[in-house]
């Protein structure tokens, strides 16, 4: 089986206990890096009525803030469309949200017209995307000319220090542990942390970003570099 399919393959898998595990696991910091996200782009982009597509959707999490954060804002959203290639991620999305349209499919080649969206989110997704510049590539053809690609993910960090030391414990050791132990799926948490190893570092993919037409607009990093939000703009 290709990497790409085997990838997708363990997140049908775990996709039945993803929510439960994935709020343990970040002990529910992740719905604040998100809000933080989702505020910052609603807040600067110029439009007051968007269309927007949540790419590597899973079960949905970035929908959910989308649509509260764009309500708190009085952002009025058109359409929000979730893409994700895991019919199990999918199949919990769809019993969360109604008039969401959910496709399945991968980034790397979107079922979307060019220039059809305002802005495109990715969180915790392209590091899963084996295919990256192809995807990044998509994103471009299908945002609208000032339209914004926001990416939330864990970066790799530089090594040495206290704090780096405790998160490399906490990924490579407890994170495994209970993430074996919620899902039953001990390999699939083992793949986190090393996915997260053999991703980018900032400047490596903020690289990417340019070659792919984009100009960053935005970066913050949160906790301690845990996890990183990458703004970009299609020129
Ligand atoms: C860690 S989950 C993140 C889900 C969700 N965005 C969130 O923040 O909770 C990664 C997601 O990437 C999806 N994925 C894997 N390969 C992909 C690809 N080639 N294109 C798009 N999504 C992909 C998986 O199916 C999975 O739902």
């Amino acid at each position: 089986m290709q990497k790409q399919e085997k990838i997708i393959e363990m997140f049908d898998e775990i996709a039945p206990t993803y929510d439960k595990a994935n709020r343990i696991l970040s002990f529910g910091v992740d719905v604040s890096w998100r809000k933080k996200a989702c505020a910052y782009v609603l807040k600067t982009h110029p439009k007051n009525e968007l269309d927007i597509v949540d790419v590597a959707c899973g079960t949905g999490d970035m929908i959910g803030i989308w649509q509260m954060q764009a309500k708190k804002m009085t952002k009025k959203i058109l359409s929000i469309k979730g893409i994700d290639p895991s019919r199990g991620m999918l199949e919990v999305a769809k019993k969360k949200f109604q008039g969401v349209e959910f496709i399945q499919s991968g980034a790397q080649s979107l079922p979307l017209e060019s220039d059809s969206t305002d802005i495109i989110s990715i969180s915790y997704g392209i590091r899963n995307v084996v295919q990256r510049q192809e995807a990044l590539n998509e994103f471009a053809r299908v945002l609208k000319k000032g339209g914004n690609l926001v990416v939330l993910e864990f970066t790799k960090r530089d090594k040495g220090g206290f704090v780096a030391f405790f998160r490399d414990f906490y990924l490579s050791k407890i994170l495994p542990f209970l993430g074996a132990l919620v899902s039953k799926n001990k390999s699939a948490y083992e793949y986190l942390p090393n996915s997260i190893e053999g991703f980018l570092s900032k400047e490596e993919f903020i690289a990417e970003l340019e070659k792919s037409g984009f100009k960053m607009q935005y970066f913050q990093s949160f906790s301690f570099g845990v996890s990183s939000l990458f703004v970009a703009q299609k020129q």
